[in-house]
């Protein structure tokens, strides 16, 4: 049976790639160096620039912003440029998360700082960052008020440092022995929650709602962002690689203070010893793992993400979507739960 999510990919998802592929010039002709790394990592061309059609990520974030903005009684055409500049923020924080995090992987294919070096893989990044900031602009060319554009951009902008802050706690929290779940899930909510919240926001906003409604919808995003990234905490230790495309060794090696990691440091002084003592070399990650498989972090972290799951459709009832858009992000929801990439 098909889904309203399904039936809504197929529209949604050749309308964002033609809007991202236009503003990183990806034309069909083979890209320079400069473009190819970018358009590589969108999964548009191979190692060589040969055109390709690989793992390029679920585009998620994007089909939370369309979505919202059908839902919330707009015209979801008018939203594919914000959608495309968050994709394409998204995906500049990623080619940084993979140098910041030493992670050799990503969608099953070598990063771009294992193909073409740290320095111009961070340089890739500025651009992509920089060029997802120009897409935000073609807004106005949608014909939406400019009024909404300048809301947008700003909250895109407040978005990019919130996001950036996470991303330090996030790092800084490697070195600490001591992190408070409290702490944790202030990080989370930076790293990852705050850009599903724009997701909805935004769709919210372009559809021209009042401001209760588009803060019920940024509610809803940043309670699905954190159960998204508990899930994507789960999959970084218990995950199949060949489904996440991603190591599963790298958090437990950089030390990473995940969720399920917290709770077994909460339970064990046996694995608090290990992580001061131990070396994050591969007898740390089996003898951590198999801590929180006879702790029960798994189990705990589950349910965390099952209550965020549910707190984000209680407040996508309050903003009172309509339309089969309102059953594709309820299912949206669902399927971000129980995925396995
Ligand atoms: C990975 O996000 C980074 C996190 C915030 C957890 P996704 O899992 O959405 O990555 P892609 O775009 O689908 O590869
Ligand atoms: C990624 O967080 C968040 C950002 C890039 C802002 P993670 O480091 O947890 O994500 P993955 O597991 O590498 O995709
Ligand atoms: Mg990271
Ligand atoms: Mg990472």
């Amino acid at each position: 049976m098909t889904t309203e999510l399904q039936t809504y990919y197929q529209t949604m998802i050749p309308a964002l790639e033609a809007e991202m592929r236009t503003v990183l010039q990806a034309s069909g002709e083979q890209p320079d160096l400069f473009y190819g790394m970018m358009h590589y990592h969108m999964g548009w061309v191979d190692s060589a620039f040969n055109p390709a059609d690989i793992n390029g990520g679920k585009r998620i974030r994007p089909i939370l912003c369309l979505l919202a903005c059908a839902a919330a009684g707009g015209q979801w055409e008018q939203a594919v440029p914000a959608a495309a500049a968050i994709e394409l923020l998204h995906n500049f924080s990623l080619i940084h998360d993979d140098i910041e995090d030493a992670s050799p992987t990503r969608r099953g294919r070598p990063t771009l700082w294992q193909l073409w070096g740290i320095e111009q893989a961070i340089n890739s990044g500025d651009a992509m960052f920089a060029i997802a900031h120009l897409a935000m602009n073609r807004l106005i060319e949608r014909g939406v008020p400019a009024e909404r554009v300048v809301t947008a951009l700003r909250r895109f902008d407040e978005t990019c440092v919130a996001l950036t802050v996470g991303q330090h706690h996030d790092m800084d929290f490697e070195n600490r022995a001591e992190v408070m779940v409290a702490e944790y899930l202030a990080m989370i909510e930076g790293k990852t929650a705050v850009l599903l919240s724009l997701c909805a926001e935004l769709g919210a906003l372009i559809a021209g709602q009042d401001e209760t409604t588009i803060a019920h919808y940024a509610t809803f995003g940043r309670d699905l962002g954190l159960a998204f990234q508990v899930q994507d905490d789960i999959l970084g230790i218990w995950g199949d690689e060949t489904r996440t495309g991603k190591s599963a060794a790298t958090d437990i090696i950089t030390k990473k203070k995940t969720l399920p990691v917290l709770y077994g440091l909460s339970q064990s002084d046996d694995l608090r010893q290990l992580y001061a003592a131990s070396e994050g070399d591969e007898a740390f990650v089996t003898a951590v793992i198999d801590h929180l498989d006879h702790n029960g972090a798994y189990e705990f972290a589950k349910e965390k993400a099952s209550q965020y799951s549910q707190s984000a459709l209680y407040h996508l009832t309050t903003a009172q979507p309509t339309g089969p858009a309102k059953t594709a992000l309820h299912q949206l929801t669902d399927m971000l739960l129980k995925r396995d990439f």
